[in-house]
């Protein structure tokens, strides 16, 4: 072979993956197509190989020319890679970003209020309709907000009924059992006539199917130089048909609580066997009526306690458990359902 022959059969490899190498659309084909040129057994290879045969004087120059065509045809080589590879990176990206828009979507489960919650925003909104504010205060209180204000005097036993988290190391210190301190923080910044409602959590460490050591309540306070006892009923009937239905019975019981005198308790008739009750009924215990509510007319010695003249004002109090009414309107028959979190639950409302 002479250094001619040499070049054209060069060339001619060129001219052949020049052709073929468009036709070649992924990594693996391509790795094989340069192994058949530049491989042991390739057709650049055998070429290379011939140089032996090429006269002693021709080889300097023939060596250049391989070197070249070499050069060449890697470029070409490295070119096309490079191009394959962006390639696949594009047909993966279109790929993803392909929506087949006859597939079933995913359904968003939306979200509703927790039933306590939606309980608290029935009960706000009746009461909001009749004309009174909402107040709200600290979760964890001083003793005397939440109890020496209100008529509890250190050793009372009344304290007893008020099962009260303290806080360690401070003996001053404790989670409101009530949300009355609310009340006497009112009182203390405003003058009447007051007439607000005091939702919020409070805390007391019972723990059985009708009481949970957090829970919430809503309290109530009215005070003006005209409120009577006639007030407090009426407003508390109206709530109760509201919240019930216009036809439930109440009746009012007296009871006693150290910051309201009188003090009474509502009961209404038992939501799960009416007011005949029944016989077992973990509610009414066959009485057929239960407690809904504590309320009473304020006693002068909290009214002393925050510096508004008991001779000139007159007020009345009341408080209920939100969880309690919630049990009632929805039928639940443990509180502790509402603080499981449990999705078979909380999706019934
Ligand atoms: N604070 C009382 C309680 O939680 C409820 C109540 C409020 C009773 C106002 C009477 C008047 O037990």
């Amino acid at each position: 072979m002479d250094i001619e022959e040499l070049k054209k059969a060069l060339e001619a490899v060129l001219k052949d993956v020049q052709a073929k190498l468009p036709q070649v659309q992924n990594e693996n084909d391509f790795r094989q197509f340069v192994a058949s040129v530049t491989g042991r057994k390739g057709t650049l290879t055998a070429l290379i190989k011939k140089l032996s045969d090429i006269p002693q004087e021709n080889r300097p120059e023939a060596g250049k020319i391989i070197n070249n065509i070499k050069t060449t045809i890697e470029d070409e080589f490295n070119r096309h890679l490079e191009k394959i590879k962006q390639q696949t990176i594009e047909k993966k990206t279109t790929q993803s970003l392909q929506t087949d828009i006859t597939l079933p979507g995913f359904r968003q489960k939306a979200g509703k209020l927790h039933p306590l919650r939606r309980t608290l925003s029935e009960i706000v909104h009746i009461f909001s309709c009749m004309g009174f504010d909402i107040a709200e205060g600290p979760e964890v209180e001083t003793d005397w907000y939440n109890f020496e204000a209100l008529g509890f005097p250190p050793d009372h036993p009344a304290r007893q009924m008020q099962a009260t988290f303290y806080i360690r190391n401070f003996r001053n210190l404790l989670l409101r059992t009530h949300t009355s301190p609310v009340q006497i923080r009112h009182m203390i910044k405003f003058r009447p006539p007051i007439k607000i409602i005091a939702p919020g959590v409070v805390y007391r460490h019972d723990d059985d199917p009708s009481h949970s050591p957090m829970f919430t309540q809503v309290e109530g306070l009215v005070v003006d130089d005209h409120t009577t006892f006639s007030d407090l009923k009426g407003t508390l009937e109206m709530f109760l048909h509201e919240m019930f239905g216009h036809d439930v019975p109440i009746r009012f019981r007296p009871s006693f609580f150290p910051f309201t005198e009188p003090s009474g308790e509502v009961d209404i008739a038992c939501p799960i066997c009416g007011i005949k009750g029944r016989e077992g009924c973990s509610i009414c215990k066959g009485s057929g009526w239960t407690e809904i509510l504590g309320c009473g007319q304020v006693d002068p010695v909290v009214f002393e306690n925050v510096g508004i003249d008991p001779e000139n004002y007159q007020g009345y109090a009341f408080g209920l458990g939100v969880d309690r009414i919630a049990m009632f309107k929805f039928g639940i028959d443990s509180i502790q359902h509402f603080y499981k979190n449990d999705p078979r639950f909380l999706e019934q409302f």
